[in-house]
């Protein structure tokens, strides 16, 4: 007998994105409705948290009633409701957890508290059909750069991380230095096109005996100086040929380090996610290194890789089946660390 439809509907308000999503056994995504805040945010240079927040209360409700209505059913027709819990900021994730916990509240429906960082990975579940674990997965995002090796739906080790910035975060300082403005992700990937990559060779760092741990900020600090000296000496920048070797540099450390994973653990399987890997240079790199050593590689689209409700349903989904449920006490976990509960 065929198994019953289990219907999510998913929340994530972790940073500056109000999103909603109903996701069909975890990988038929009904609905993906995300509200973003970056024009607000672009004012400061940055997100502002108490902006966030307030923003998230304005948009939560009807961000949700839209998922609701693209995906054709009514609280009525959902199974349970999966929410991001941390890691975030935390009176961004509050709106989300207290909107979900009121929702399982007033309907009956299992509450499942989601990590943000499962539901990145989660997001290649969407769609690509085939891929089941084990593969590595590399996370890039504006607050987490993870090698991880995801033996299992919701089992996960850990086998690097950065020391110091996570790659989005210099993405957007770098932004920021050359006058891009924020978020600098997408502005870095879209210059850097006019640019030649060749141009300034920025420091890769490598972590003796930590081969799989990344640092990026001796590589912002790289790009500072160069900036300075160039002021300095009176030399016009070429932003683009900043940009372009800037995101070389980056691009060049990722790949290598995610061929080094997957050949050292055995698997012939490799997955990235989070903002970061929306990026251009990044996935053609990558895809390139992957064919070159016979590795099958998923990547989300872009619209899947950014903040979104959808990967946090794919998530909630096996999460759920495991039979994990979270009470009425769940509570918003800032620094949530990836495999807790
Ligand atoms: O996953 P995400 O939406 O939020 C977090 O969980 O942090 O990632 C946001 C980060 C930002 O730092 C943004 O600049 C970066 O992802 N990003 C990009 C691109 N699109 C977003 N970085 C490089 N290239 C892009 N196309
Ligand atoms: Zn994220």
């Amino acid at each position: 007998m065929a198994e019953k439809d289990v219907r999510i509907l998913a929340i994530e308000s972790s940073c500056d994105e109000t999103a909603a999503a109903v996701v069909r056994n975890g990988r038929e995504v009904l609905s993906n409705v995300i509200s973003s805040q970056i024009e607000l945010h672009k004012l400061y240079g940055g997100v502002v948290p108490e902006i966030a927040s307030r923003k998230h209360i304005e948009k939560i409700n009807q961000v949700i009633e839209e998922a609701l209505l693209v995906a054709g059913v009514t609280l009525d027709d959902l199974d349970a409701v999966a929410v991001t819990y941390g890691p975030g900021l935390v009176g961004a994730l509050l709106v989300g957890v207290a909107e979900a916990k009121a929702i399982s509240y007033a309907k009956g429906l299992p509450l499942v508290g989601v990590h943000h960082i499962e539901g990145h990975i989660s997001a290649n579940y969407i769609e690509n059909k085939e891929l089941e674990p084990p593969f590595i997965c590399l996370v890039v995002s504006g607050g987490h750069t993870h090698l991880v090796r995801v033996a299992d739906y919701g089992v996960y080790e850990i086998l690097g991380r950065t020391r110091d910035d996570a790659a989005g975060e210099a993405f957007d300082k770098v932004a920021r230095a050359i006058g891009l403005g924020y978020p600098g992700g997408p502005k870095i990937d879209r210059l850097s096109r006019e640019g030649n990559a060749e141009a300034i060779p920025f420091p890769k760092a490598k972590i003796a005996d930590a081969p799989y741990d990344f640092s990026f900020s001796g590589l912002k600090s790289a790009v500072l100086n160069y900036l300075n000296g160039c002021q300095m000496k009176g030399i016009e920048v070429n932003r683009a040929d900043v940009a372009a070797s800037f995101q070389k540099a980056v691009c060049d450390v990722l790949v290598e380090h995610a061929m080094l994973a997957v050949k050292e653990s055995g698997l012939d399987c490799l997955a990235i996610a989070g903002g970061v890997a929306s990026n251009g240079t990044l996935r053609a790199s990558m895809e390139q290194a992957c064919a070159k050593n016979g590795i099958r590689f998923f990547r989300p689209s872009p619209i899947l890789c950014t903040d979104n409700a959808a990967m946090i349903g794919a998530a909630g989904y096996y999460e759920f089946k495991k039979g994990v449920r979270s009470g009425l006490d769940l509570n918003a976990v800032p620094n949530l660390k990836l495999g807790e509960r």
